[in-house]
């Protein structure tokens, strides 16, 4: 059987760092201990449709307990291994409204925030969910605690993000500001091989990806840019295709890959979306980057640069549109008041 002879993910780390005389390997050292902690993920996550068996055979409350498990599975896996790792101060999780200090002594220079899982209601379906992370450099001298600020920095100064995305093959996509890198999980040696180098963002697409369900607590600005897209026009590619399917992760990386706006705007559905509903930390900023190291780019749905937004809070909410470049300009447009559907501007 033929075995993937390429790339491993820990050989692509280094080769990164070679490039960086005064580099530590520290920032090495934390991605690998962080890809340990997402292989653990990834077996487990696997095991959801084994759940899902017992599940039927007479159990009821298995399944939805064991989505809730698994949730809280990658939390602690996460939290354990970085904690103790050396290379963090301080981290952020969504499932813990509090910052997570490192373990007494074993503090490092860097800061962790990340989603354990994300899309995890999609698990019972056999969706594809992810793990996606941010790191940044902490004000500290890598000796001393970490505290909330040093969390609490702007997108533009992440050092690398990336997410693990568990669908028909387990990927790890990441960056580290010199391109965007995709590896795909070989489960039976348990290595990540390099399948996709240097990923580009197709420039403009054919995809859109929103909950259309919403429409109704939208903004006119943004009704009129969805319309847009819905519109026949041949020369400009619309109509669009719609493609949601509610997983952040498998939304964003369809679009990655294949091109696509994915759209989380502020809605008036309830008051917690009044900022949007995906966090800024965890979820906007580390795509942003990743988006933006791929071609793309990232917006809120007045126009902001996600990456430009100094953070207030752990858990912060923002509007998110997010996707191929062209198509992010298109959105720009209509949400900030420059285009509207009956201009019926070509472009
Ligand atoms: P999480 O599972 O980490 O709480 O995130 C869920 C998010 C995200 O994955 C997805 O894009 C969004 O929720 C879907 O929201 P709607 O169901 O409101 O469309
Ligand atoms: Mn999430
Ligand atoms: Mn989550």
């Amino acid at each position: 059987m033929n075995r993937p002879y390429g790339i491993t993910v820990s050989r692509h780390i280094m080769d990164s760092q070679r490039l960086h005389p005064k580099a530590t390997g520290e920032l090495s050292g934390l991605l690998t201990e962080l890809i340990v902690a997402a292989k653990t993920i990834s077996a487990e996550v696997n095991m959801a449709g084994l759940a899902d068996i017992l599940g039927m055979s007479g159990d009821v409350n298995i399944q939805g307990e064991y989505v809730q498990k698994l949730d809280e599975f990658a939390n602690t896996t996460i939290k354990r291994r970085m904690a103790n790792c050396g290379y963090i101060c301080i981290m952020a999780s969504e499932e813990e409204a509090d910052a997570i200090p490192a373990t007494e002594g074993c503090e490092g220079k860097y800061t962790l925030a990340f989603d354990p899982l994300d899309g995890s209601s999609n698990i019972d379906v056999n969706v594809s969910i992810g793990t996606i992370f941010s790191i940044h450099r902490a004000d500290t001298d890598g000796k001393s605690a970490g505290s909330e600020s040093d969390l609490l920095q702007k997108g533009s100064k992440q050092v690398a993000a990336g997410y693990i995305i568990y669908g028909s093959s387990t990927m790890l996509v990441y960056t580290t500001g010199e391109g965007v890198h995709g590896f795909t999980l070989d489960p039976s040696v348990g290595e990540f091989y390099l399948s996709h180098s240097n990923i580009k963002m197709p420039e403009k697409s054919k995809y859109y990806s929103v909950n259309e369900g919403n429409t109704r607590y939208w903004t006119e600005e943004l009704l009129q840019y969805v319309n847009y897209l819905k519109d026949e026009d041949r020369a400009t590619g619309r109509p669009y295709s719609a493609r949601y399917i509610g997983s952040l992760m498998a939304d964003f990386h369809r679009n990655l890959i294949a091109g696509g706006i994915f759209l989380y705007p502020r809605d008036k559905k309830s008051p917690i979306k009044s900022t949007g509903k995906l966090r800024l930390l965890y979820e906007a900023a580390p795509l942003a980057f990743i988006a933006e190291q791929a071609g793309g780019r990232a917006i809120t749905d007045d126009g902001r640069d996600i990456m430009g937004i100094q953070p207030t809070s752990l858990h912060q909410r923002v509007p998110l549109i997010i996707g191929s470049k062209h198509d992010v300009d298109m959105a720009e447009k209509f949400l900030c008041g420059k285009k509207k559907k009956e201009d019926n501007l070509k472009g």
